[in-house]
């Protein structure tokens, strides 16, 4: 791969893909699973995080190699630089799809849990994945928004209410849930136990 966008621009026009000599077919057999990543997606407070610190929990005690990558704390570190503008959250996503691809790339099976708001970059992120030959599975995890303004765990609903955050997704700024999502979670409806095991059983029949 040379020139991966296409664009005479582009500062990385003269960089060429090294493949290395290891494919990531020895790295799957070696942890006796596929890697891939599930997208969790979803308002803040609707469960995606809480899920998935479940379901890595019961990924990792059953052997497997499972790494939970959350939109808060890439936020501390490698994303730390960006706010939540709709420019910005963008920015957010494609890294965080990178990071995804490269992670899953060894082999894990990494469980993404960012709002990732708008469908174009959760679109981008899977374009990604696909041209790599990485399985990429979208899972919506939605509870009504009263409900996960109820929960409110960090208090940053009613912070948003009384003006105080900017462009708080479902308040000040737009949620676009997936149109055709590879796995819905209602957490309104499944508690977080039941929420994780039908993830896990859906992965089983996917990757491990
Ligand atoms: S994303 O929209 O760019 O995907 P991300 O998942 O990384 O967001 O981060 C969301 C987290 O940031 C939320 O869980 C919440 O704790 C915090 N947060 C702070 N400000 C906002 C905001 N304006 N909108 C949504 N979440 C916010």
């Amino acid at each position: 791969m040379s020139d991966p966008t296409g664009d005479p621009d582009n500062p990385s026009r003269d960089v060429v893909w090294d493949s290395g000599v290891m494919p990531r077919e020895s790295r799957e057999r070696l942890l006796g699973q596929r890697g891939g990543t599930v997208w969790m997606t979803g308002v803040s407070g609707s469960g995606k995080s809480t899920v998935a610190a479940v379901l890595e929990r019961r990924l990792v005690e059953e052997g497997r190699l499972a790494y939970r990558l959350d939109g808060d704390n890439l936020r501390h570190g490698l994303n730390a630089d960006l706010g939540f503008s709709a420019e910005d959250r963008t920015e957010n996503i494609r890294r965080a799809g990178e990071v995804c691809r490269l992670l899953a790339d060894t082999g894990a099976i990494v469980l993404a849990t960012f709002i990732s708001p708008f469908r174009k970059d959760r679109a981008a992120c899977r374009a990604v994945h696909e041209q790599a030959g990485i399985p990429f599975f979208e899972v919506h995890v939605h509870c009504p928004l009263d409900v996960a303004e109820s929960r409110d765990p960090k208090g940053l609903y009613k912070k948003a209410r009384s003006g105080g955050i900017a462009h708080f997704t479902g308040i000040g700024q737009q949620y676009e849930p997936p149109t055709a999502a590879d796995l819905e979670l209602d957490t309104a409806m499944l508690a977080v136990d039941e929420a994780a095991e039908a993830l896990l059983a859906f992965l089983r029949l996917r990757l491990i």
